[in-house]
């Protein structure tokens, strides 16, 4: 594979003074089962890893909750000391608990000590970009995340944090967290079948700022519908990279973080996401989400 970061499908996207290639990586699912404990091949996760690099991806999302630390520490062995043109971005706002669940962990002093730990796991003095995670596992629930946006502001301060986004938000959220300071990315869940978001999207691509939908594959429920199984035989593809090439067409702002433990699916992804939809196939796919 001769991809690079200006070949790559969907070009690249400014994160603030960033620049990342449109088409990312998300490395929750190099966990262990549940995104719990070190994967069961650790050889082939720190190989994914590399092979990311190598295909010039430069954008890669983790959290320190993922194992916990198990993604962070991946990252790190395989890659540290990073190339200049990538970007690790992280999360905070959950923990987890011994049955693999997600509690919340958004008070000033969980955030600081959540920081520091991303910071000591991935082994770097400033973050690239944090998410701040709202909501629950059900998805964002409403509320003021003032207390909790405004202690990471107060660390960006510090030097720690470059940019700033929210994550599992409610479009209320977002308008609040960016009344307190500027962010350069919402990460909700979004794909073909899942469109909640819509509006927020092209609110947000009209202010420049990315849109990095989680689950774009489906997440552990992969997409399936006859429509996307119909374009993707029509178009001698498949369902994956149809759903890939949807998402990069769907909105400029839109990043791509899907995951895979496997060398050969991201390489089917990268391949895949550059397939060009027609209005036809836009339309066909268009009815799957609504
Ligand atoms: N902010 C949040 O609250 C939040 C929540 C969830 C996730 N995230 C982020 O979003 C990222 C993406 O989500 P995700 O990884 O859970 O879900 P996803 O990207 O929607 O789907 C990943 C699944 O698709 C499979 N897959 C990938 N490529 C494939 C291919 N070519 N053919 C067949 N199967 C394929 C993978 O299996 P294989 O390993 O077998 O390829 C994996 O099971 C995560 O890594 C994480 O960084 C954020």
């Amino acid at each position: 594979m001769s991809a690079n970061s200006s070949t790559l499908p969907g070009g690249t996207w400014s994160l603030g003074d960033l620049t990342v290639t449109r088409f990312g990586y998300g490395a929750m699912q190099l966990a262990g089962p549940g995104v719990m404990g070190p994967p069961a091949d650790r050889d082939g996760a720190l190989a994914v890893l590399r092979e990311v690099v190598d295909l010039g991806i430069t954008h890669i999302d983790t959290a320190d909750a993922y194992g916990p630390r198990v993604t962070n520490e991946l990252i790190r062995e395989a890659l540290h000391p990073y190339p200049g043109s990538l970007h690790v971005v992280t999360k905070v706002g959950a923990t987890r608990d011994e049955h693999g669940g997600w509690p919340p962990a958004r008070r000033p002093d969980q955030l600081r000590r959540a920081i520091d730990e991303n910071l000591e796991s991935l082994g770097v003095s400033e973050l690239d970009l944090v998410h701040l995670r709202l909501g629950d596992a059900a998805g964002p629930q409403p509320g003021s995340l003032a207390e909790a946006f405004e202690a990471l502001v107060d660390l960006q301060k510090q030097g720690l944090i470059r940019h700033l986004g929210v994550s599992n938000a409610t479009a209320d959220q977002v308008a609040e967290a960016q009344s307190i300071a500027p962010i350069v990315s919402v990460q909700n869940m979004y794909n073909l079948a899942y469109r909640q978001d819509d509006e927020l999207i092209d609110r947000l691509a009209a202010e420049n700022i990315a849109y990095v939908p989680f689950f774009p594959l489906g997440g552990f429920t992969p997409l399936q519908s006859d429509a996307l199984s119909s374009v993707a035989d029509r178009l001698g593809s498949t369902p994956m990279s149809v759903a890939l090439a949807w998402l990069l067409q769907r909105s400029p702002n839109i990043l791509l973080i899907p995951g895979t433990s496997s060398v050969a699916h991201l390489r089917e992804n990268v391949a895949g996401a550059g397939l060009s939809l027609s209005e036809e196939d836009l339309a066909e796919l268009d009815r799957i989400g609504r």
